[in-house]
């Protein structure tokens, strides 16, 4: 078991990537905090599938864009559990449009979940991963933080400034024992790629040298491996989990 007692807490891990991440830490022995914006069915079920994995799960509803609501999160996880080992910023969305009819509340809402939520989350683990001399900070990029996209500014800047924080938060806190790194998967079959719809979907896949979308599990093992000790001098980093997609 890799992750044995630790603590781990998960943001928007109702489904896709985030639920397969919960999942996998919870197989390898974690107990896991998660959060969603509501407690939908689907986020019970999810909280199921893990507690019937013998791990503790607690589930947390919270807009990961409020830095007050992911300081309370932060807050509540350290008093059920006790500590936290590891963070992962998973929360994202989509707004998809071309620049010149992206609208300012586009940009905005897509800067604010998937790259405030990740400073919001960061910031409030710190102080405490700090005093525990311990602690794994991953966060979800992509590959179109790193390629950019058509169609994408506001994701694509989101994720390219998950890049940054990432990197500027491992050397803040590396002397602290603290590992900050982040996972930029290429096409992976969920949800959110889903509503792309069955045309845009074959050309993507036809565009990737393994000729398939990855699955959500194959995330969730480099998520894995950043969270465990197999990873105890890796730090800064930007895996890309992609099928060879340029
Ligand atoms: P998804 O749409 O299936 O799941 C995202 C989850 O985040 C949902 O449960 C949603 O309710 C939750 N969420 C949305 N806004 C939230 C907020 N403000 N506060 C809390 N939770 C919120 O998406 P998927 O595909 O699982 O993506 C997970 C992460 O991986 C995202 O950050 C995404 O940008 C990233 N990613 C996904 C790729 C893909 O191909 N699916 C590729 C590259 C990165």
């Amino acid at each position: 078991m890799l992750l044995t007692d630790k603590i781990a807490l998960i943001t928007g891990a109702a489904r896709g990537i985030g639920k397969q991440i919960a999942l996998a830490y919870a197989r390898e022995g974690a107990n896991i905090a998660f959060t969603d914006l509501a407690l939908t069915e689907e986020a019970q079920a999810t909280c199921d599938e893990i507690a019937a994995l013998g791990v503790k799960v607690q589930f947390y509803a919270s807009n990961a864009a409020d830095f007050e609501e992911a300081h309370k999160v932060v807050e509540k996880v350290v008093a059920d559990f006790g500590r936290l080992d590891i963070l992962v910023n998973n929360a994202g969305i989509t707004r998809d449009t071309l620049l010149m009819r992206m609208t300012e509340q586009q940009w905005d809402q897509v800067i604010q979940v998937n790259l405030k939520s990740a400073f919001n989350f960061t910031h409030a683990v710190t102080p405490v991963m700090m005093r525990q001399r311990t602690g794994s900070i991953i966060s979800l990029s992509s590959i179109v933080g790193i390629n950019g996209n058509a169609g994408q500014a506001n994701y694509a800047a989101s994720k390219a400034g998950i890049i940054a924080l990432t990197k500027s938060a491992a050397k803040e806190l590396g002397s602290r024992n603290i590992r900050v790194n982040a996972i930029a998967p290429g096409f992976i079959v969920t949800d959110m790629t889903k509503k792309l719809g069955e045309e845009t979907l074959k050309s993507f896949v036809s565009m990737i040298p393994m000729r398939r979308g990855g699955e959500p599990e194959e995330v969730a093992k480099v998520a894995l491996f950043l969270a465990s000790e197999l990873s105890s001098y890796v730090s800064g980093q930007v895996i890309q989990v992609n099928g060879a997609m340029a």
